[in-house]
């Protein structure tokens, strides 16, 4: 089901020193921060040779990433993101092997303008994931 990674989440506490990290620190080429306020955050893409890291910073009053800061003060990795072909499929196949899909349970617009939906910890050892529809 699963293809290629499409990127990993690392939340942060300091989108500004945490892109300076990337930058200065470990070399690596980085975007402008963008503003998702549809998503509760501001996001750094890093661009790496075979995947990206995105750094995400809180966003308005109520962002999905203020729990995972409050236990994590440092930052973290937040999520794995994994794409699929065919995200209706995907999503039918895992609701019917009983996994849980967060929110309503239906695919939406992600940051990245594709089709995405998130996968409980609980049923993948602990790690979220987000699945992106490829195409
Ligand atoms: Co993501």
């Amino acid at each position: 089901m699963i293809g290629k990674l499409n990127h990993i989440a690392v939340a942060v506490p300091d989108l500004e020193e945490a892109t300076s990290i990337y930058r200065d620190v470990l070399g690596a080429k980085v975007s402008k921060p963008h503003e998702l306020p549809e998503h509760g955050v501001t996001a750094v893409f890093v661009h790496l040779e075979n995947t990206k890291i995105e750094l995400i910073q809180p966003l308005g009053d109520q962002s999905p990433i203020d729990s995972f800061l409050k236990r994590n003060t440092k930052g973290g990795i937040h999520h794995l993101c994994y794409e699929v072909e065919d995200i209706f499929a995907a999503k039918d196949q895992l609701t019917s092997q009983g996994r849980t899909i967060l929110g309503t349970g239906e695919p939406y617009l992600g940051a990245n303008n594709k089709l995405v939906l998130f996968l409980h910890p609980k049923n993948f050892m602990g790690s979220l994931i987000e699945l992106e529809q490829a195409n």
